[in-house]
């Protein structure tokens, strides 16, 4: 099964999905990102794997950056499409085109805080429990059939930060394992 993962920032999914290919027995084919200053391209290099960098910062229209990603996809043919903190929404067109070969992972108990600073709104919502989700991505924001979800209860000295190593750390151990069940 050969996969693309996509990010934004500082990829510590990205290194896990690649760490854990022999593993779980799937193939990183290639690498996207929205960010050339995204600090997941250094991770790239030094695992040898292509990453293709596309600025959507010289695009003024959301639906003609994302025909750039088709054209980009259809020249690698991936089985799925990873996104691994990609802070970008796919259009309508781009989600239609992949229908069920794209997979995100939240750090959140979806349907609970879609969107930015879920660990903020967890603390101030007085939470009992945190977690992660893993799901099928659709053109709605952090939407679509939920693939895994996994929780632990906060703890009374727990911040945002605290919440989002916890989070990192389950997310580094499932989305490599959870990826390796996804069957074309
Ligand atoms: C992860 O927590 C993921 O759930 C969210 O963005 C974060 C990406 O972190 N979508 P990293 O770049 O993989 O360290």
């Amino acid at each position: 099964m050969r996969i693309v993962v996509f990010f934004s920032g500082t990829g510590t999914n990205l290194e896990s999905i690649i760490h854990n290919q022999k593993k779980y027995g799937y193939e990183v084919c290639a690498c996207f990102t929205n960010n050339p200053q995204a600090g997941g391209i250094h991770i790239c290099e030094d695992h040898g794997l292509e990453c293709k960098v596309i600025d959507n910062n010289h695009f003024t229209d959301r639906v003609e950056y994302d025909k750039e990603i088709d054209l980009y996809l259809n020249s690698i043919e991936p089985d799925f499409i990873i996104l691994a903190g990609y802070m970008r929404i796919f259009s309508s067109c781009l989600v239609d085109n992949w229908e069920g070969q794209i997979v995100n992972i939240h750090p959140s108990l979806l349907p609970k805080y879609p969107g930015l600073n879920t660990h903020q709104r967890a603390l101030d919502a007085g939470d009992k429990y945190h977690g992660t989700t893993i799901h099928f991505v659709t053109s709605e924001l952090d939407d679509g059939p939920i693939i895994r979800q996994e929780s632990f209860e906060i703890e009374p000295s727990d911040d945002p930060n605290s919440l989002m190593d916890k989070i990192k750390e389950i997310e580094h151990r499932i989305y490599p394992e959870t990826i390796s069940f996804l069957n074309k």
